[in-house]
């Protein structure tokens, strides 16, 4: 503890810091690290100021045109550092069988050997921050504390907007309270007087999670989901793990609190993949002739859900803010997330434009000029020759919740809200239909399990590819996925044996194509029509017709007032193709094959049925 490298250093904590285990852990990680000082983080707006100053100073940040974009910033990554780099990511669990097929892994002991170099002075001449934060209200039951060390202020920053983060945090924490430990490094130690870039990061990179000791390692990434630990790593990967062991679910999920004309409300919680719409469906606005409907945001990316006494299943969001997908956003397609954008925002991987505010592909009208992501002038000409983006496809906001105009009044209950539906929803171009809803739990599930999506610009690597993507939680099931498999299929019968209803389970494909290639369906704010069409369901007031793999409307079923859809194009994102649907079930045999340790009898029965009923 007395190596001379921390001489100068003041290791002291505030005098509100009671945790012993977390003093002693931030000493460790201090010895290991070797940082030139540590600061912690108190959580003010004072606070914040004075990190986005440094960090304007620094170079990181960009301030925007203070009248066009009050108090709002631009950040550029290093080009190689733009996304979730799942092949880097470790879930390392003693047994793999426990991390499972889908999940890299190595044994924790490896892992750790492996990091132990790599830390050790990873954050010379550099701050460690001490990020406390709660997942979730502050004290509320379904709410877990997590504590962040980080080597980034912009980490640092976009924690504050992303979570409670704060020095409230150590009074829940108290004396014994527990804590998930999460260590960040960008991996760029300086030398004395060497000059630090505006995005420092390493080529190499580990994000590791290690689900029995509930702890995150993250090194050599400042980007999302990598280095934002109480995000994915957290909030699902241990999460996830801590809900298999503890009876609760923690989801890839939006939630949203639906009202009907009749004032009876409901909410529904909705699994996507990366970048497939959650953040739009969460702020849905019913278009014309839904006078009288209501959409409000509870969440827009992750739920935790708990079953209570009362019968019913109980989710919050346990973020306090959206790291949301610029580009494709725009004032026709999400105009409350447009009006979430005007003030306090950090702004990541956009264009900058001449006079000093934010331009991203699909937000409007070009400007003439503007400086693209990666420090390049930008033209619309020069982009029409290239193809050269101005905006990174992940480019991202950080805001925080109450930005949103279309905010829930209880998005901030400990207690949360009561769960009436759960939606699954991939990106396909073909195949899968506008809407289904499954006849029963294990229907859903099924649906749910064997979900494709087509990759987006949320991860690295190749965008498009069909891959199965289970519950949306492909990358983020911190254990084995055939186990998260029976956990989702167990909680039917432990619901039901004490009085639950259960949620319904409906599957959504917003992204079906015609023959010119672009989508059929409209999508956004007119997926209302299939949302007024499950609530209606809820209620026993719409119709269906069975099919194959559930119920989904007839065009007479759906409310065509202020939209022009034919029932040519109706038939274009609903119908069945038997011989697709052959294939999408070889898939389906292909994922059992990978998951057949421990994979439910169940599943593979009903696949047996559905190709039955395909046979026909
Ligand atoms: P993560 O934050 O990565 O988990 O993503 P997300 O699911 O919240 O994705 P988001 O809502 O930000 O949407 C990502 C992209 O999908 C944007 O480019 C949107 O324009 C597009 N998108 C969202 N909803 C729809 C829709 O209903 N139809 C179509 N065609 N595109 C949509
Ligand atoms: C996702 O990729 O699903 C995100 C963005 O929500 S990140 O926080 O980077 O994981
Ligand atoms: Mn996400």
């Amino acid at each position: 503890m007395n190596s001379p490298v921390m001489q100068g250093l003041n290791l002291k904590a505030p005098g509100y810091v009671k945790n012993a285990r977390l003093i002693a852990w931030v000493a460790d990680m201090v010895a290991l690290c070797k940082p030139d000082s540590l600061y912690w983080c108190d959580g003010s707006q004072a606070e914040y100021d004075r990190l986005c100053q440094q960090l304007v100073d620094a170079g990181t940040f960009r301030k925007l045109d203070p009248v066009k974009r009050p108090n709002s910033f631009l950040a550029c990554s290093d080009p190689s550092d733009v996304a979730r780099v799942e092949d880097r990511t470790f879930i390392c669990s003693h047994r793999k069988e426990d991390a499972g097929p889908t999940n890299n892994w190595m044994a924790p002991a490896d892992m750790r050997a492996t990091l132990q170099p790599l830390f050790d002075g990873c954050m010379k001449g550099r701050t460690m921050y001490v990020v406390p934060f709660s997942m979730g209200p502050l004290g509320s039951p379904i709410a877990h504390i997590g504590i962040e060390l980080s080597d980034s202020a912009y980490v640092a920053v976009n924690m504050q907007i992303m979570t409670r983060m704060g020095k409230e945090v150590f009074d829940v924490l108290g004396v014994n309270g527990e804590f998930v430990p999460c260590i960040h490094t960008v991996g760029a130690p300086l030398e004395p007087g060497q000059q630090d870039v505006t995005w420092p990061c390493n080529k190499t990179k580990y994000i590791v999670q290690y689900p029995e000791t509930r702890e995150i390692w993250s090194y050599g990434s400042g980007y999302g989901g990598n280095a934002l630990l109480g995000k994915k790593c957290f909030a699902l990967r241990i999460a996830s793990r801590m809900g298999r062991d503890q009876g609760w679910l923690a989801e890839h999920m939006l939630i949203l609190g639906v009202t009907n004309p009749q004032g009876r409300k409901y909410h529904v919680a909705a699994a996507f993949p990366s970048a497939c719409g959650k953040t739009n469906f969460a702020m849905l606005i019913p278009p014309q002739g839904f006078e009288g409907w209501t959409v409000t945001t509870i969440g827009d990316d992750i739920a935790w859900i708990k079953p209570r006494a009362d019968g019913k299943m109980y989710a919050i969001n346990p973020e306090a803010g959206y790291f949301g997908v610029a580009p494709g956003t725009n004032t026709l397609t999400n105009p409350n997330c447009m009006a979430s954008l005007d003030k306090n925002v950090i702004f990541t991987n956009v264009a900058l434009t001449d006079d000093g505010d934010v331009w991203w592909e699909g937000m409007g009208p070009a400007p003439d000029h503007a400086i693209d992501w990666q420090g390049k002038d930008w033209t619309p000409q020069t982009a029409k020759e290239t193809g050269a983006k101005a905006a990174h496809p992940n480019a991202r906001f950080t805001v925080a919740a109450i930005n949103n105009p279309a905010l829930d009044s209880a998005w901030d209950d400990p207690a949360g809200v009561p769960i009436d539906a759960f939606i699954f929803g991939g990106r396909r171009s073909t195949t899968v239909p506008l809407v289904s809803e499954a006849r029963n739990w294990m229907e859903g599930v099924y649906m749910a399990a064997t979900m494709g999506s087509e990759t987006t610009a949320a991860i690295v690597g190749q965008v498009g590819v069909v891959r199965r993507d289970p519950f949306a939680m492909l990358p983020f099931c911190g254990y084995n996925m055939s186990d998260y498999f029976q956990h989702w299929l167990d909680l039917e019968h432990k619901l039901e044996d004490s009085g639950h209803t259960l949620p319904r389970i409906f599957c959504v494909n917003w992204f079906r194509k015609g023959d010119d290639g672009k989508f059929v369906w409209p999508g956004y704010g007119e997926n209302m029509r299939v949302l007024k069409w499950m609530i209606d369901r809820i209620e026993g007031q719409a119709g269906g017709t069975e099919h194959v793999f559930g119920i989904s409307p007839g065009y007479e079923d759906l409310t065509w007032t202020g939209l022009q859809f034919s029932r040519e194009q109706f038939k274009t994102v609903t119908g069945i193709d038997k011989a697709a649907w052959q294939k999408e079930l070889e898939l389906h045999t292909e994922l059992f094959q990978q998951l057949e340790y421990h994979l439910p009898k169940e599943l593979a029965q009903t696949k047996a049925l559905i190709e039955q009923r395909l046979a026909q």
